[in-house]
């Protein structure tokens, strides 16, 4: 009789288990408390780019980066080693997002420490990119480097 009553409580405790599963997945995930809903180019992306990149990734001194323009929409997505960089809606796959989270020992790290991202930084650029990518062709997407 006992063999009977043990199976009948495996239910109820794989029911536990998935039910305990789903609390345990529906608490806020890392960085929730960055806010990065609704990510603006202009606002948001544009600012880092021009402070943190630009000063490398422009056209005379490309050729000396990985040949990585970052100066337009057109140029940010078509040049580069590894071009595409940026995979609209797919951050985890872009390689601009892989160079920015390497660590200081792989080849990929970038940019260099004085240039580094803060966290919210690399979020937003990854939330930017989760949105799809937004950059404008006008001339609000031309960015321009640090002093020019
Ligand atoms: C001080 C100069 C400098 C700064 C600032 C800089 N980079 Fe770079 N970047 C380089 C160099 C040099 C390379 C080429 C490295 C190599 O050949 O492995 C490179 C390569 C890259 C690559 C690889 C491109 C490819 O297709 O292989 C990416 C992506 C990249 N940088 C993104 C960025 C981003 C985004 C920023 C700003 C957050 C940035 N870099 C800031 C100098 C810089």
């Amino acid at each position: 009789m006992t063999s009977d009553r043990i199976p009948s409580s495996i239910p109820f405790l794989v029911l536990f288990i998935v039910a305990a599963s789903f609390v345990a997945c529906s608490h806020t995930p890392p960085n929730a408390n960055i806010e990065t809903a609704g990510v603006s180019f202009v606002h948001d992306i544009v600012p880092i780019l021009e402070s943190r990149c630009l000063v490398c990734h422009h056209q005379a001194n490309a050729p000396n980066c990985s040949g990585l323009n970052l100066e337009n929409r057109q140029l940010a997505f078509t040049t580069g080693r590894n071009s595409p960089i940026i995979i609209p809606g797919d951050p985890d796959h872009s390689p601009i997002v892989t160079a920015l989270v390497a660590s200081e020992t792989q080849p990929a790290f970038m940019p260099p420490v004085a240039h580094r991202l803060s966290d919210s930084q690399l979020e937003l650029i990854k939330a930017w990119i989760r949105e799809g990518a937004e950059w404008p062709t006008s001339s609000t997407g031309t960015l321009s480097r640090p002093g020019s």
